[in-house]
């Protein structure tokens, strides 16, 4: 067990090294994604790559994503680590200089690193069975490029601490105007009337894939209107459903927001719709 993945050697990762000298280290200067798997099956694999790519070319870290190689580094990972829950986790920084400059140095070459991590079984469909969430919030206060899904996470890190402290395993947080950004490593969705709403994409949130394969199947199928769009704290208060989405939680329900109950402060009806319809369809992505 613990086998990983480190510049294209698979070895155990007590015996994985990376020099100290790496950019990743020094400055936070890399990309990573976190895909999810379940007895083998990877959830979202393309998105993810994709995003990998994007993230990749906004730092100008020159390596193209090959799905496939990637995909069996997915593989051996899952089969070296015994299967079951896994999360995948894929790290690729600049690389290692023999010096601390900021400029990206020209002739390094980046530092690949992957991992296997055990996660909770996947999310059934049953409000009895749901792991509930309750939430602190506070003013966002991380970096204008939280789009770029970087391994510079402290802003993240110190935003979740804020809510573990307060006794909670999220935190979901606002701008300067009161409009909801994302949560400390989650996306937020609220629904009030039967309509769901997510806040629009922007420098200010992660497209997450979870939200991203959420609303592609919400739209899908037709019967959950959703919309995305500025969604405010005021809104977040008066919300009948708060939910969470990241990888490895799916669609998570929040049943209190800073000590105040959600809606009824039970798992709501369109959270259990939601949560049916991804079970159905998150391995078509
Ligand atoms: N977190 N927003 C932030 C800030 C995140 O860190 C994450 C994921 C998400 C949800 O993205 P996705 O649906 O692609 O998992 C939104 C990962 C899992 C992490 O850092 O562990």
């Amino acid at each position: 067990m613990n086998i990983v993945y480190l510049n294209g050697i698979y070895l155990p990762m007590a015996e994985a090294r990376i020099s100290p000298m790496d950019r990743g280290f020094l400055f936070g200067d890399g990309i990573y994604e976190v895909i999810p798997s379940y007895d083998g099956r990877l959830v979202g694999f393309d998105p993810h790559m994709k995003r990998l790519q994007d993230g990749l070319d906004a730092i100008e870290i020159r390596l193209p994503v090959d799905h496939a190689a990637w995909r069996e580094v997915a593989g051996q990972l899952i089969a070296q680590n015994g299967g079951g829950n896994l999360g995948i986790y894929i790290h690729i920084s600049r690389g290692a200089d023999i010096r601390r400059n900021h400029a990206y140095p020209e002739d390094i070459s980046p530092t690949t690193y992957a991992f296997a991590f055990e996660i909770p079984p996947a999310p059934v469909p049953e409000k009895a069975a749901a792991t509930c969430y309750t939430v602190a919030t506070t003013e966002d206060l991380r970096w204008r490029r939280c789009n770029i899904k970087s391994t510079a996470l402290l802003g993240n890190v110190m935003h979740y601490q804020h809510g573990h402290a307060l006794g909670h395993k999220e935190t979901i947080l606002h701008n300067e105007a009161g409009e909801l950004t994302e949560a400390s490593a989650c996306n937020v969705f609220v629904v009030k009337n039967g309509i769901v709403a997510t806040p629009q994409l922007d420098h200010q949130k992660l497209p997450g894939i979870t939200r991203l394969m959420v609303l592609e199947i919400l739209r899908r199928d037709g019967s959950i209107p959703v919309e995305e769009r500025v969604v405010t704290m005021k809104e977040l208060k008066d919300a009948d459903e708060v939910w969470l989405t990241s990888s490895s939680k799916e669609i998570a329900p929040v049943v209190e927001v800073d000590g105040k109950p959600v809606g009824n402060g039970k798992v709501g009806d369109v959270w259990l719709a939601a949560q049916t319809l991804y079970t159905a369809h998150k391995f078509d992505f």
